[in-house]
């Protein structure tokens, strides 16, 4: 029996959704616990791919049961569209995916409201996905969200929808803004409730039940730690509990059953939206590695801005998230360069520390230290085994590990399932 918890170390984007992929083939269930279809999580296997937004990418492995637990913002209709998608490609979703009755609900509302907030801030923007994650958790805060258990009762579900669009709506109108046409939405809405009504459950029985009985139970996490509301770069983040602490709250599970947590890091580092980002790239270098990793978002499409590997920031996070074994990501796309910097320090004000700042002045003022250590400059696309790859490849590997303190576990030299080892 093993409880495993997956994390992203970074910004986001490490390559989480490959490596749950791997994971998953020895797994039982596979558990989403927060974020909502903000996240984009790829995964190829031969010559098929596949991006899930809300559904665990476990769905992939026949006969596993999945989970979008009580931590997620459901966009409904999105959650169907993504059902279908699957289908089409020729997965079964339907029988195994269960939809916790605690998660809250994202609407049309929350996305038009994240949007409309986007361009008031103007400069000083987030740059949200627009899918209404922001919205959707302060009103679980502010204790007017509706729920997951509200598709499977379709009269308080159409009650509470109306009475919260028009409340919305009210809103909208004083700022100037266009306003929903309520029948429409709520005839989409009315759709996707049929399909999802029935997939409705209390998971935090199942996910409970499933420790009990021995199973292998894998937490699959979204977005990173840098993008969490309480130790990420704040206000740069998204509205949700990203670490490991997350996985307890949004799965329904108490940390004494955590037996291992796995941090995926890319071998540099990207980050797509605003906000600081120490070791980013820019002009031709930074060009060069987006090109290179195909470094665009999975959801919105947008060009992920590209940098050095921060040692710093990751150090935080694998802190933050007790992370024991770290999932390397994307070492092949650092194939040709000559040389590669690791930013071992920050210097904030002519003071040189090791410590990530909390506060965005600091960040913003920070100069990275950087370390040089020579490239391989060889194809380790075809690498199957640590052995496999070139010994200045293996000691970038091994020097990253030792600065954020945790051990290597997996190894991903190229986008697909295969293209990937366990270390030992
Ligand atoms: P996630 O959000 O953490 O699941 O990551 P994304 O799917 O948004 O972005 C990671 C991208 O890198 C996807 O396009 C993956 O197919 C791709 N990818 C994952 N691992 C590797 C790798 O080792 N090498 C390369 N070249 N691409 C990878
Ligand atoms: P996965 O799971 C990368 C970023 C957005 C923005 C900030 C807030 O694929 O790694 P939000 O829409 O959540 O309110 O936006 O968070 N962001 C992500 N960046 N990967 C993601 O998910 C992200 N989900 C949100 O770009 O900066
Ligand atoms: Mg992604």
């Amino acid at each position: 029996m093993a409880v495993t918890v997956l994390i992203g170390v970074q910004w986001g984007d490490e390559g989480k959704g490959k490596i749950i992929d791997v994971l998953t083939e020895k797994s039982d269930v596979i558990v989403r616990f927060q974020g909502g279809n903000n996240a984009g999580h790829t995964v190829e296997i031969g010559d098929s791919k596949y991006v899930l937004h809300l559904i665990p990418s476990g769905i992939l492995r026949e006969g596993r049961q999945c989970i979008i637990g009580n931590g997620v913002v459901v966009n409904p209709t999105g959650l169907v569209n993504e059902i279908l998608e699957l289908e089409a490609q020729g997965v079964e979703v339907r029988d195994r995916l269960r939809i916790s009755s605690r998660a809250h609900l994202v609407f049309v509302y929350h996305q038009l409201a994240d949007a409309a907030r986007e361009a008031k801030l103007g400069g000083s923007m987030i740059g949200t996905t627009k899918r209404g994650i922001g919205p959707t958790y302060a009103d679980k805060a502010h204790r007017v969200g509706i729920r997951g258990g509200d598709l499977a009762n379709k009269t308080r579900l159409e009650a509470r929808f109306r009475a919260q669009a028009e409340a919305y709506n009210k809103q909208f109108e004083a700022q100037g803004l266009e306003l929903m046409d309520i029948d429409a939405e709520w005839e989409k809405l009315s759709g996707a409730a049929d399909i999802l009504g029935p997939m409705v459950d209390d998971t935090v029985f199942s996910v409970n039940a499933a420790i009990k009985d021995g199973k292998s139970v894998l937490f699959e996490g979204a977005q990173g730690v840098h993008l969490d509301t309480d130790y990420g770069t704040y206000p740069y983040v998204t509205s949700s509990n990203t670490t490991t602490g997350g996985a307890c709250t949004g799965g329904g599970i108490a940390p004494k059953h955590v037996s291992e947590v796995v941090g995926v890091v890319k071998a540099y580092t990207t980050r797509v939206g605003e906000g600081p980002f120490p070791t980013e790239l820019h002009g031709e270098e930074g060009e060069a590695l987006r090109q290179a990793g195909n470094e665009f978002g999975a959801t919105t499409g947008r060009p992920r801005r590209c940098g050095w590997f921060d040692a710093i920031a990751c150090r935080y996070a694998t802190m933050v998230c007790g992370v024991d074994t770290l999932a390397i990501t994307k070492v092949d796309v650092l194939d040709n360069l000559p040389e590669l910097k690791i930013c071992t320090s920050y210097r904030i004000n002519g003071v040189e520390t090791t410590q990530f700042p909390a506060d965005l002045d600091d960040l913003n003022a920070v100069e990275p230290v950087y370390e040089t250590m020579p490239g391989w400059q060889c194809d380790t696309s075809k690498a199957r085994s640590w052995e496999d790859l070139p010994e200045k490849a293996q000691l970038y590997l091994k020097r990253l590990a030792s600065l954020i303190d945790a051990r290597i576990g997996i190894v991903s030299t190229g986008p697909n399932r295969e293209q990937t080892f366990f270390v030992n």
